[in-house]
């Protein structure tokens, strides 16, 4: 399609039965062993994204206003610099932080394409729709995946912006965070540029209450996964049987959230098969959050084929936006 005429395109690239394909085997595998662990992606079921927007409208919550804050102040500097033609979003959502370099992409005159790239298929359709009638002659290419397992297919024109917001990069594991940027480094070429978004190591006071708001949503978040399994994996957990634990690993620099069982319990998970006992005060991981600092991330960039460019943060430095280009010498393309 020619500039100037904008088009909608939309791929749906989820495993047949969904999201939750495939996800049967992870939970079963997570439950029989001794230190029992929930795969964080059950997280976001509609109700789950609805607690999510409110985590981030909480007082305590700061990395979504201090990230906008940021975002705000450099897109003007981030799209000089990379000069993209194209913004990828990795988890793009509702799309209220691409708005923000969409304008200045727009503002510079290099906008031509918006690839979103989100696991909801509602969302995504609607965000596209609103975006070409916004941006005369945006071209949206979205796809709906899970782009950690899809990031090779996602469409990667040269003079591409590729961001991944939201301190998500915190809730992979160690490896797989390794794994992901170097996958990302090897997608790259050599003009295009990676828009980092991370929360940084703080305070544990700060970070702790952060993810345990007094209002008591991100402990309705936390437990909205058990709601989920009931549904999808016709299981019985009693949320009400469980309180939500989130506390600062020193050693790993990561909150670590966790679900404590407040009496001995057995859950069954019909879909399973399985039959599975809480022992009193037992403690269950749902989600990681990594926290870093420049230096970790600097050295991470490294490892993956990447070179910090540009190192933002809010006023307090409570987070930060990095960009990235391919390392020279490296492989692209
Ligand atoms: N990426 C967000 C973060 O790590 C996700 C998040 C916020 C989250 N609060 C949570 C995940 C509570 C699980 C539970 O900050």
């Amino acid at each position: 399609m020619a500039a100037g005429e904008g088009a909608i395109e939309i791929e749906v690239d989820l495993p047949g039965g969904g999201v939750l394909a495939g996800m049967a085997e992870v939970v079963r595998e997570g439950l029989s062993s001794p230190f029992k662990e929930l795969p964080p992606k059950f997280f976001y079921d509609e109700r789950g994204s609805a607690l999510f927007e409110r985590i981030t409208e909480q007082p305590e919550y700061y990395p979504t206003r201090c990230e906008r804050r940021i975002l705000d102040r450099r897109a003007g500097e981030i799209v000089r610099s990379a000069r993209p033609r194209t913004l990828i979003e990795l988890g793009s959502g509702a799309a209220a932080k691409s708005r923000v370099l969409l304008d200045a992409m727009r503002d510079a005159g290099t906008l031509e394409r918006f690839v979103p790239v989100d696991i909801a298929e509602d969302i995504t359709r609607r965000v596209a729709a609103e975006l070409v009638g916004e941006y005369p002659g945006l071209a949206v290419e979205g796809i709906v995946c899970d782009y950690e397992t899809h990031l090779e297919r996602i469409p990667r024109p040269e003079g591409a912006l590729i961001a991944f917001l939201g301190s998500t990069i915190g809730n992979f594991r160690p490896t797989a965070r390794r794994s992901f940027l170097a996958r990302i480094a090897t997608l790259m070429y050599p003009e295009d540029r990676f828009l980092l978004g991370t929360d940084l190591v703080k305070d544990p006071a700060r970070l702790e209450a952060a993810y345990d708001d007094a209002a008591g949503v991100t402990a309705e978040f936390n437990k909205n996964v058990l709601g989920v399994l009931n549904r999808e994996l016709d299981a019985d957990f009693d949320l009400d049987g469980f309180e939500h634990v989130a506390f600062w690993d020193a050693d790993n620099e990561w909150i670590d959230m966790r679900l404590r069982a407040l009496a001995e319990q057995y859950v069954d998970l019909r879909a399973l098969g399985m039959r599975v006992h809480f022992a009193r005060n037992e403690e269950m991981r749902t989600e990681i959050s990594a926290k870093f600092t420049r230096e970790r991330i600097e050295a991470g960039y490294a490892d993956a084929g990447l070179e910090l460019l540009e190192w933002w943060t809010d006023e307090e430095g409570l987070y930060a936006l990095s960009l990235a280009r391919p390392a020279a010498g490296s492989e692209s393309g």
